[in-house]
């Protein structure tokens, strides 16, 4: 199948340049599926994300067999975010791909993480659409609810910690 690729608008790199959780489904040799969170995405360019592999053999064993991966990031504050499809690729430490973007990694997480890294799984978009709270369709004002959710993970964490 050929895939077109898709440009990432604008205002979904912005918010990659701050928000790097997502999640990344992809499907197994059975065809079940496999979801797993990755705190280390970010846009390589306009149509290309990454992320760094240090614990996720399953994702790289998938996407040997299958390269479609289906990727969620949503800033959880501004209750938005994108669904992004694609083909992924695993470039393992010393290959050329993985030399030529770890910097971009280390300058974010450092050289001790760094360390961690087997290799970068690099997906190139072919689909990608907005996705944001139904709040947002009955009127909720976004920084409203950036503060909002704030305010209920401030309250939420200071327990947690105090606990
Ligand atoms: C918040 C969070 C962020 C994570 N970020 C990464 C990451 O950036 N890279 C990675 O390899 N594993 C990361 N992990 C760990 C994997 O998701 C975890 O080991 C998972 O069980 C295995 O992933 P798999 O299903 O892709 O094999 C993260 C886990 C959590 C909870």
């Amino acid at each position: 199948m050929v895939e077109m690729t898709a440009v990432i608008p604008t205002a979904i790199l912005r918010l990659l340049d701050d928000w790097t959780l997502g999640t990344i489904a992809t499907v197994d040799p059975e065809g079940a599926p496999n979801l797993s969170p990755k705190g280390t995405f970010i846009a390589v360019d306009e149509t290309t994300l990454a992320f760094a592999e240090m614990r996720s053999p399953n994702t790289v064993r998938n996407i040997a067999g299958n390269d479609r991966v289906a990727v969620n990031i949503i800033d959880v504050f501004g209750r938005k975010g994108a669904m992004f499809k694609g083909a992924a690729r695993f470039a393992e430490r010393g290959e050329d791909e993985f030399e030529n973007l770890y910097g971009r990694f280390e300058a974010i997480w450092g050289k001790e993480l760094g360390a961690l890294f087997n290799g970068i799984v690099i997906i190139q978009i072919d689909e990608v659409r907005p996705v944001t709270t139904p709040a947002y369709d009955i009127g909720a004002d976004e920084n409203e609810l950036r503060r909002h959710w704030l305010s209920r993970f401030t309250i939420m964490q200071e327990r947690l910690i105090h606990e």
